[in-house]
């Protein structure tokens, strides 16, 4: 049989982003990709692919990362990303109280596309804009814990948490524990 560990080829794992506009996703995505951040606000259009190779316990991963846009007139194109991928990382602004509100629904899309075979992150983003937060932790923390999901808190800006966010990911990888 053959030998994962020591195949050369990586494992591929899909993940899709969602959340409403400008939540913060490419940003995200950007930050831990390569370390910048942009304040100047440019809406994704369709859908945007990455991939970066991970080293997760001595297994090289390669994650295909499908950002998509938040903009309602994109909406009908998500489903297919969502049937394709094994993690959703579901993301709000914790100074946007609708962004919360939506949170429910984009895990709902996913679990009803996917089912248990998608692992679900919910992402609270902007941390650093502390006096305008809307939405504290525990709000989040409750919300996650009632939908069976993992929860962080992170701010693309700062870079804070971006890191922790993909170890949580590489944590929840198929046969890791
Ligand atoms: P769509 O592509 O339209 O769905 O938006 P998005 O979710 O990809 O949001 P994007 O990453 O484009 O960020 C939207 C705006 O928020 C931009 O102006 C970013 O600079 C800003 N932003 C993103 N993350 C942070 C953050 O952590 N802190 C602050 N203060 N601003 C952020
Ligand atoms: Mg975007």
């Amino acid at each position: 049989t053959l030998d994962q560990s020591s195949s050369s080829a990586p494992v591929k794992y899909k993940v899709v982003f969602l959340g409403d506009q400008s939540v913060g996703k490419t940003s995200i995505i950007l930050r831990f990709m390569h370390d910048t951040f942009d304040s100047q606000y440019q809406a994704t259009i369709g859908i945007d692919f990455l991939s970066k190779t991970m080293l997760v316990d001595d297994k090289m991963v390669r994650l295909q990362l499908w950002d998509t846009a938040g903009q309602e007139r994109f909406k009908s194109l998500i489903p297919s990303y969502i049937q394709d991928s094994s993690f959703a990382i579901v993301c709000y602004d914790i100074t946007s109280k609708a962004s919360f509100e939506h949170v429910r629904t984009w895990v709902e899309d996913a679990r009803n596309i996917r089912g248990d075979d998608v692992s679900i992150i919910v992402v609270g983003n902007k941390i650093d804009l502390a006096d305008q937060r809307e939405i504290y932790t525990e709000e989040g923390t409750k919300l996650a814990s009632e939908l069976g999901v993992e929860f962080i808190e992170v701010s693309a800006k700062a870079g804070i948490n971006i890191k922790a966010l993909f170890k949580t990911l590489a944590s929840n990888l198929p046969g890791a524990d």
